[in-house]
């Protein structure tokens, strides 16, 4: 694997590569989720192309940006052992020579959700995603369900700036006890873990209710809200239960919903979501509708 820290390398790298090529923007200290990405990357494309950079301007002032986790060496052996080709890592000074004047802002899709606890977040992931995909001017960007809201913001960007490539989202990847891979799963304790299992568990229940036949969103977001603000040692950001690429609310979710929801345990900050699909519920009603004329009969 080739590791590169300079945009010029870079640049010529890509160009000299035949085929397609797939990118996968990471900040690192990476883990299964990570890895899912690089291999639908490899199943799509020629070439696949990793970057691992910790993006200053997405974290607030007092977010955790000098105590993310930085891994390099062992994301290094992971990705060697995928069969990465490409890494690109560069150095803050290396992305961001004279501060970031130049920003890209998805205003309104882009102050939802998380964007509306974590002002400004969404500017900076916008920027730092449209300066890799200048440099590494990908065929295919790889991105996870499990970031709903950045995915909802960068549809949204990739539609209006015209990047010509095409997104594609991967499945959330868990572990066996059910908690969505983070690289800041590694800040809990034993216990804090315990807690924040809550919140898969709040979401599948949710969905499952739903596709039981309670289909008002209000009502599923309230019975999310009300479950997790139980929960001692959690505290809730926002359950909220909307359109999935709009991220605004909705009556009902039938035409597909996104179940999203962000908790602190501790001073860690989580996310997770489930996603219902418009198809979820032309089945179930069908198997509601088929039960009913059963039962009529
Ligand atoms: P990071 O948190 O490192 O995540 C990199 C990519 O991995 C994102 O697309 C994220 O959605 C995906 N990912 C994380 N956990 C996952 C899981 N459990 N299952 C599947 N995919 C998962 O997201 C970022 O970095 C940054 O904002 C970035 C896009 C790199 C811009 O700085």
């Amino acid at each position: 694997m080739q590791i590169v820290h300079s945009i010029a390398e870079m640049r010529r790298l890509r160009r000299a590569l035949p085929g397609t090529l797939g990118l996968v923007p990471t900040m690192g200290a990476l883990h299964a989720g990570h890895l899912s990405l690089v291999r639908a990357a490899k199943q799509a494309c020629d070439h696949v192309a990793v970057t691992l950079f910790v993006n200053p301007l997405q974290f607030g002032p007092k977010e955790d940006f000098g105590k993310y986790p930085r891994t390099f060496e062992q994301d290094c052996a992971l990705l060697e052992a995928e069969g990465v080709e490409l890494l690109f890592a560069p150095a803050v000074e290396e992305m961001y020579p004279g501060g970031a004047e130049t920003t890209v802002d998805v205003p309104e899709v882009g102050s939802r959700l998380d964007g509306a606890s974590r002002p400004g977040h969404f500017r900076g992931v916008s920027t730092v995603v449209s300066k890799l995909f200048l440099i590494a001017t990908p065929d295919r960007a790889y991105f996870g369900q499990k970031d709903a809201a950045q995915v909802a913001v960068l549809r949204t960007m990739v539609r209006d700036l015209n990047f010509g490539l095409e997104l594609v989202v991967c499945p959330t990847v868990r572990d066996a006890d059910g908690l969505a891979m983070s690289s800041r799963n590694r800040y809990l304790s034993d216990e804090e873990r315990r807690i924040a299992l809550a919140i898969p568990r709040a979401l599948a229940s949710a969905k499952a209710i739903a596709t039981q036949g309670e289909w008002s969103a209000p009502v599923l977001e309230k019975l999310l809200t009300e479950t997790l603000s139980e929960v001692s040692g959690l505290q809730l950001d926002y359950a909220a239960v909307v359109d999935p690429v709009s991220l605004l609310p909705l009556a009902s979710v039938t035409q597909g919903a996104l179940l999203a929801v962000a908790a602190f345990v501790g001073t860690t900050r989580l996310i997770d979501n489930e996603l219902l699909s418009a198809e979820e519920f032309t089945e179930s009603t069908t198997a509601v509708l088929n039960l009913a004329e059963v039962l009529s009969r």
